[in-house]
């Protein structure tokens, strides 16, 4: 019964390998920050949203729980049966309000999380029928768009795909763009998409949530790398290696880089070796910030129009809502 689980993950495991080999054999030299979410990986990601210096997580989590009626009112505009996508679900703790609410209303619905995290959705399985009950949950474990094509195709029930947390962030610009084209493309005239991003604000704020005092987001990066040590047998040495995080406030491109301390040589596994020159960057992450024009824009350029929008009250984020044209 286990045998697809297993070839699943050998094909992953391979899948990182490529990735990773391919990153550090790139001029410049990066990493894909999907692979940060391993156990511990997920771990660092729930303590980097307790931080102080984290405001999405606040911002987010006010959105859906004071503005989750309304929210539900304009998903509940057509009566029709619909399936909730959620793409990177995580804990799920800010779309349990948004649940609630729908389950609240007389309408048939299932709940549908992907996440890169097999550890995420097994939990969300476990979990949210305690606190939901009755509610229809089937979590998809894997890529975005592979998991999004399967629960596309598990029914012909109209779609309401939510993507939060600032996560569409973790793409460059023209790589967002592309994303939601494909979204649209994927979904069906009147299906719905509801999109988080981070908005640009003052740069100080920005930089320290991605620069956080403890060293957590360093942490964070860091233990890529550790992964890397103990899935494909490589030697890394983590004190050779630091934490940068900028923001430019004109591009609103926030990224994370680690800088090796050295010159140095890695081996990963028995047949690639590394070499880093003293003071040379690895980019790990983007963490894009938006005006409202480019999130209209985007809307436009990506076969979308806009129906609302949901901010916290200071306005450092938005929950767009957008139709499939
Ligand atoms: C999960 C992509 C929204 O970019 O803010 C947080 C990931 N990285 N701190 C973000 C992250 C470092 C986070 N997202």
């Amino acid at each position: 019964m286990n045998t697809t689980r297993s070839e699943a993950q050998i094909i992953t495991r391979s899948q990182f390998r490529k990735d990773i080999l391919c990153g550090l054999q790139a001029r410049p030299k990066y990493l894909q920050a999907k692979y940060f979410y391993d156990h511990q990986g997920d771990l660092l990601f729930q303590q980097i949203m307790e931080m102080p210096e984290y405001y999405l997580t606040n911002a987010e989590m006010e959105i859906f729980s004071k503005q989750s009626t309304a929210i539900a009112d304009l998903i509940s505009r057509d009566k029709s049966a619909f399936d909730l996508i959620e793409l990177g679900a995580g804990d799920a703790t800010k779309s349990v309000h948004l649940l609630r609410e729908l389950m609240a209303g007389e309408l048939e619905f299932s709940y549908l999380p992907i996440d890169i995290s097999a550890n995420v959705i097994s939990n969300l399985e476990d979990q949210l029928p305690n606190l939901l009950p009755g509610l229809d949950i089937k979590g998809l474990n894997g890529d975005y768009f592979e998991m999004l094509d399967k629960g596309i195709a598990l029914s012909n029930r109209r779609k309401v795909v939510l993507f939060m947390g600032a996560n569409i962030g973790n793409m460059e610009f023209k790589e967002a763009k592309s994303f939601c084209s494909m979204l649209s493309a994927s979904l069906s005239k009147g299906d719905l998409l509801i999109i988080g991003f981070d908005l640009k604000k003052n740069p100080k704020q920005i930089l320290a949530a991605y620069n956080d005092a403890q060293g957590i987001t360093a942490a964070f990066n860091l233990n890529l790398l550790h992964r890397i040590n103990k899935e494909l047998d490589a030697d890394f040495n983590l004190q050779n290696f630091e934490h940068y995080p900028c923001y430019d406030p004109d591009s609103g491109a926030c990224k994370s880089f680690l800088i090796s301390l050295k010159e140095q040589v890695v081996h990963i596994g028995a047949q690639n070796q590394i070499h880093f020159e003293a003071n040379e960057p690895v980019f790990m992450e983007i963490s894009q910030k938006y005006s409202l024009q480019e999130i209209e824009a985007m809307a436009m350029a990506t076969g979308f129009h806009f129906v609302s929008q949901f901010f916290d009250e200071n306005k450092y984020l938005v929950d767009a809502v957008w139709v499939v044209d």
